[in-house]
């Protein structure tokens, strides 16, 4: 069996970061697990005690800084340290943008950027201090080009995965490792029942960033294809590229 690890995880009351909790556990990690739905949270705690391992519950709201960073000291404080944190939680707004208002983007931002800002920021001076540890950010294939009717969404990952390209190339004479999560489709709520071609369940988008995460990977992507796709998008021209995303899209 692994040794005993510690993570904390933001947006573990459902979807992905569930999964994450639950994979974790199995893998030999003590769990702290951060969302706003305290009954979701206590749910997610019985499966990982299930599997043996220790949960520690914190009901919070990512966009107040104060209680993010106070969820993130308790956390270190009851589970001795915390060796991996995962700045999951995370909204979409999806509206063609000639009917955007500042209200869609405002929530957006405040989570998926202020909010994932704060759970890293929280957590760097422990690992620094402890001599270990890996900050990860759930970003999404949107980062590598925006797509029709999620823009500030794509912009939030886009700030997510820029600002941890960044803290990755200025740690990486420290013990703290940084990994970026770009994920494709994932069946959760968050696709409000969509289910588009390479959509993969919670469970296998879980497994694939442990892997990820415990290797080392400075970027974790899939699937493959459409990360290729995002890529080769991402080289492209806008003129061409105005006049087939809609399509891809
Ligand atoms: N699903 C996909 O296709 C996909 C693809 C690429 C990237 N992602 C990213 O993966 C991450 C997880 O998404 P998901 O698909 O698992 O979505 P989800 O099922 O809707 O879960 C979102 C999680 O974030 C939490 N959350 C939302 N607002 C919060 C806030 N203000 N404070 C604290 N927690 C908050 C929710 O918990 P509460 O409501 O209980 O607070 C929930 O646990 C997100 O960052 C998302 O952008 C998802």
């Amino acid at each position: 069996m692994a040794a005993r690890r510690t993570a904390l995880i933001t947006g573990a009351s459902r979807g992905i970061g569930r999964a994450l909790a639950e994979a974790l556990a199995g893998r030999g990690y003590d769990v702290a697990l951060v969302a706003r739905t305290a009954s979701a949270l206590e749910d997610v705690a019985a499966s990982v005690e299930a599997a043996g391992r220790r949960a520690f519950v914190r009901p919070a709201d990512v966009r107040d800084v104060d209680a993010i960073a106070a969820a993130v000291k308790d956390a270190s404080a009851a589970l001795e340290g915390l060796d991996v944190v995962v700045a999951n939680a995370g909204v979409a707004r999806g509206r063609w943008s000639g009917k955007l208002t500042y209200e869609d983007c405002a929530d957006v931002i405040d989570v998926n950027v202020r909010g994932a800002v704060a759970t890293l920021l929280a957590a760097l001076p422990g690992m620094l201090e402890r001599g270990r540890g890996t900050l990860v950010g759930i970003s999404s294939v949107v980062a590598y080009r925006g797509v029709p009717k999620l823009a500030a969404y794509s912009g939030s990952k886009a700030f997510l995965s820029s600002f941890l390209d960044v803290l990755r190339v200025d740690l990486r004479k420290t013990p703290v490792r940084v990994v970026d999560v770009r994920p494709g489709y994932v069946a959760t709520d968050l696709l409000e029942g969509r289910r588009p071609p390479g959509t993969v369940d919670a469970a296998t988008a879980a497994r694939r960033i442990v892997r990820g995460v415990e290797r080392g990977a400075p970027i974790v992507t899939f699937p493959w294809h459409l990360a290729a796709l995002m890529r080769l998008l991402r080289c492209m021209p806008p003129a061409l590229y105005d006049r087939i995303a809609p399509r891809i899209a």
